[in-house]
């Protein structure tokens, strides 16, 4: 499939109309509590894969910057770019206060950095990416990171090796002009020669959408956002040992998952 890059910002510029900047970028359902409690699951791994106190950040893809509204009290540096103006509107809004935060609205293919920085992120965007695209910024990410700097993917990945499917095929997904590849094929993507790939891990467990996903049908609309917004602020603070049983129980084929690389 080749993705044509206009009517995925058509795409994204209207998933961010009217919403909150946590949900915006945050697709997957489409409950807000969810997004909520995804997005403070991944703020958290996130955090634990580096100390970015005083560190540098280029998000690219960065969607309304919800990585940047987390992280930005801690950089000394962040800048963010999507292809998506109403979504950079977002972000812009939600972070005008900081000035140490800079947001481009454009095609990342078009970014030129001015400066290198300690960090580079891309969070579901190599998946919106052809695939010679996803070469080249890969080969501009290495030039823009400081040496030793990280880069960090969050994407959808499909996993091969799972029990129950094997040899699973790569995927597009029309509705939102997203190619999911194979995790092998996602890795091919950073070559040994120029990042060392230190860990590999799931965004976050998703077996606690499993109860609400039950429920729904059964609660009005208000019992079910009021049960929800409890439900997930709990299953965050047990997700950490959630995540354990998902690795045993969650056959998923589909999988966020974050690679963490350093820059050699
Ligand atoms: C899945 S969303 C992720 C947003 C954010 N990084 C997050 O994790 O919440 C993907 C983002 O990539 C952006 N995007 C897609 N293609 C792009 C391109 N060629 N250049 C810049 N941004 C792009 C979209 O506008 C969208 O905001």
């Amino acid at each position: 499939m080749k993705i044509d890059y206009e009517a995925s910002k058509r795409y994204w510029d209207a998933n961010a109309c009217g919403k909150d900047p946590i949900v915006a970028g945050n697709t997957m359902g489409s409950d807000p509590s969810f997004a909520l409690y995804r997005h403070r699951c991944e703020v958290r791994r996130l955090k634990r894969f580096a100390d970015f106190s005083g560190k540098t950040m280029l998000d690219l893809g960065c969607g309304s910057a919800r990585f940047g509204i987390a992280l930005s009290p801690l950089l000394s540096a962040y800048v963010g770019v999507d292809i998506s103006a109403e979504q950079i509107n977002l972000a812009k809004k939600a972070l005008c206060h900081c000035p140490h935060v800079r947001l481009f609205a454009g095609n990342v293919m078009d970014y030129q950095a001015e400066t290198t920085f300690d960090t580079v992120y891309f969070s579901g965007l190599l998946q919106l990416l052809n695939e010679s695209d996803v070469i080249e910024i890969v080969e501009k990410a290495y030039t823009w990171l400081k040496p030793n700097g990280l880069l960090i993917t969050r994407d959808s990945v499909v996993e091969q090796y799972t029990l129950f499917h094997r040899n699973q095929p790569e995927f597009a997904q029309p509705r939102n002009y997203s190619c999911y590849r194979k995790k092998a094929k996602h890795l091919a993507f950073f070559p040994p020669s120029k990042f060392a790939l230190l860990k590999e891990r799931d965004s976050c467990s998703v077996l606690p959408i499993i109860l609400p996903f039950v429920i729904r049908k059964f609660l009005s609309r208000k019992a079910y956002t009021r049960i929800c917004e409890a439900y997930y602020a709990a299953a965050y603070r047990l997700e950490p040992m959630l995540f354990p049983l998902g690795r045993i129980f969650d056959y998923r084929r589909l999988r966020h998952k974050f690679f963490v690389f350093r820059r050699l």
